[in-house]
């Protein structure tokens, strides 16, 4: 993962920990409605995929006790992982395409409801993605996957494709960036990546069409599973919110002003809202700034924010950076992944950080948007994530008036107790996150997310489950709220 030039280490640290009376007489610990929801707490534990379904989408055992893990901490939310809509192979992502995925989801939403005595809700993020490709070795992308076309013909002076391919393999790479066209150039780099700009293929061109009807499918399904509510994937580097960015100049109306690249995302919020109902909640989550160069800041989110809740969101989540735009060069055979660049760096921000440090960066621009959202007269709840780790800075974002609700995705991962710890006065035992990214490196290589600071303990009991290398145990150790002891 890139890092900022600085290197300066932060520290997480406890910060203040309150005692029982006062985690009860807290912000973070009081009720807040979510549309027809009430979570009992303003905790939210946001999507995270864990690398456990099976190859063909299902919910496994694996992710069952991964959710389990979670709601035992009893957060006011957990989102599930980004679940594809889509009816088509996607690897060991968790898939809504298709109803032969409702057993499991229900399974899934039945232990969550068990493990939490029903006090935790769940929502689950469904997503739709363009197709990516590994980076091609060079015999191979020269030989085979390029189009050879009359620019190529015409700088190489024949008419012989063959010559032309011969010719190209043999080119250096900076003689390459000035023969091929920019794309070609990043499809030979990096591996072929679609974008919705790219209307010249049907199945670009028709998403306008297409998507509506497959989220709102999902997210019936998701209803019919037993979810309490459904987040849109409107972040990061996938479909939606390539529709959002400033880099969308799809001339069809879907792109280029911003009211045009806001047209698509309110158009599948309508069409989900029409089939799951008002009193289902329904919210989405997007980029309070895309953190790459010609893309969206927080002025484009403050608009889009108000849009979204002006249409009716029932709660809105930011997170930032994740793009494909600025990632690191895969290996050969490798797949870009959108967080190895520095808007991934701003996505899960690592302890060592330039001047702003990793704690809080989505803060000051999540707060912008939120005031945005009151200013216009509406009070949709807005979940803010991005390093927070203790009790102090939580309920510090709730009094400054960032958000509604505090999400805490690598924090839950290290300790999914930290919360009702928290709450039960015994904050100085919670495991904090270290920021290392060990889990999110696990995250990239598509491994068995865990985390380091339990994959190893107590890994050789016979009752401890373990990862499907064996090497790392599956879930955080267990703890009892009875005693205040590992349980
Ligand atoms: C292993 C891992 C998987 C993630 N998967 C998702 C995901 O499926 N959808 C999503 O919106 N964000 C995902 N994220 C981003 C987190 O939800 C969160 O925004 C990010 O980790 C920053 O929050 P934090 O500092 O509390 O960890 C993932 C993060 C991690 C570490
Ligand atoms: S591995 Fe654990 S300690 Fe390290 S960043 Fe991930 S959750 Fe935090």
């Amino acid at each position: 993962m890139w890092r900022p030039p600085e290197r300066i280490r932060h520290q997480p640290s406890f910060g203040h920990v309150p005692s029982a009376a006062q985690a009860a007489a807290s912000r973070l610990f009081s009720s807040v409605p979510v549309g027809a929801l009430t979570l009992a707490q303003r905790t939210w534990v946001p999507a995270m995929v864990p690398w456990r379904a099976t190859e063909d989408g299902f919910v496994t055992g694996d992710v069952i006790d991964w959710y389990a893990r979670f709601a035992r901490g009893r957060p006011g939310a957990i989102v599930v992982e980004a679940t594809g809509i889509r009816d088509i192979p996607s690897g060991p992502l968790l898939r809504i395409g298709h109803d032969r995925f409702l057993p499991g989801l229900h399974k899934l939403v039945e232990a969550v409801r068990d493990a939490s005595g029903g006090k935790t809700k769940l929502l689950i993020q469904i997503i739709d993605f363009l197709s990516i490709r590994r980076r091609p070795p060079k015999d191979k992308y020269f030989q085979r996957f390029l189009a050879i076309t009359d620019t190529h013909r015409r700088a190489l002076a024949t008419s012989d494709d063959n010559e032309v391919r011969a010719q190209l393999f043999a080119m250096s790479d900076e003689d390459l960036a000035q023969v091929l066209t920019p794309r070609e150039f990043e499809s030979y780099q990096f591996g072929d990546r679609e974008r919705v700009t790219d209307t010249h293929l049907p199945h670009i061109r028709d998403l306008q069409r297409v998507l509506p009807g497959l989220f709102a499918d999902a997210a019936a399904r998701a209803k019919e599973a037993g979810f309490d509510g459904v987040e849109l994937h409107y972040a990061h580097a996938y479909t939606m919110a390539s529709f959002l960015s400033r880099i969308n100049t799809r001339d069809d109306g879907y792109g280029g002003a911003r009211e045009n690249r806001a047209k698509l995302p309110l158009e599948v919020f309508a069409a989900v809202r029409e089939r799951v109902g008002k009193d289902y909640a329904l919210g989405c989550r997007y980029l309070a700034d895309e953190c790459i160069d010609g893309g969206n800041d927080v002025a484009d989110a403050t608009y889009f924010g108000v849009a979204f809740a002006r249409a009716g969101m029932d709660f809105i989540s930011t997170s930032r950076g994740g793009k494909f735009d600025d990632a690191k060069q895969p290996n050969v055979g490798g797949v870009s992944y959108p967080y190895t660049g520095p808007s991934g760096y701003e996505c899960m921000p690592q302890y060592i950080s330039d001047e702003k440090g990793p704690f809080g960066r989505n803060k000051a621009p999540t707060k912008a948007i939120r005031e945005a959202i009151h200013a216009a007269g509406l009070s949709t709840p807005v979940v803010c994530t991005g390093g927070v780790h203790n009790f102090e800075m939580a309920e510090a974002m709730l009094a400054d008036g960032a958000c509604d609700i505090v999400g805490t995705a690598r924090q839950s991962l290290a300790d999914p107790d930290w919360t009702l710890k928290t709450q039960l006065g015994l904050g100085a035992s919670v495991r904090v996150c270290e920021y290392t990214n060990y889990c999110e490196g696990l995250d990239q290589k598509h491994k068995p997310v865990t985390c380091k600071l339990w994959d190893q303990v107590e890994r050789d009991d016979t009752h401890t489950k373990r990862t499907s290398d064996g090497k790392r145990r599956a879930t955080a150790p267990a703890w009892d709220p009875a005693t205040g002891t590992p349980g």
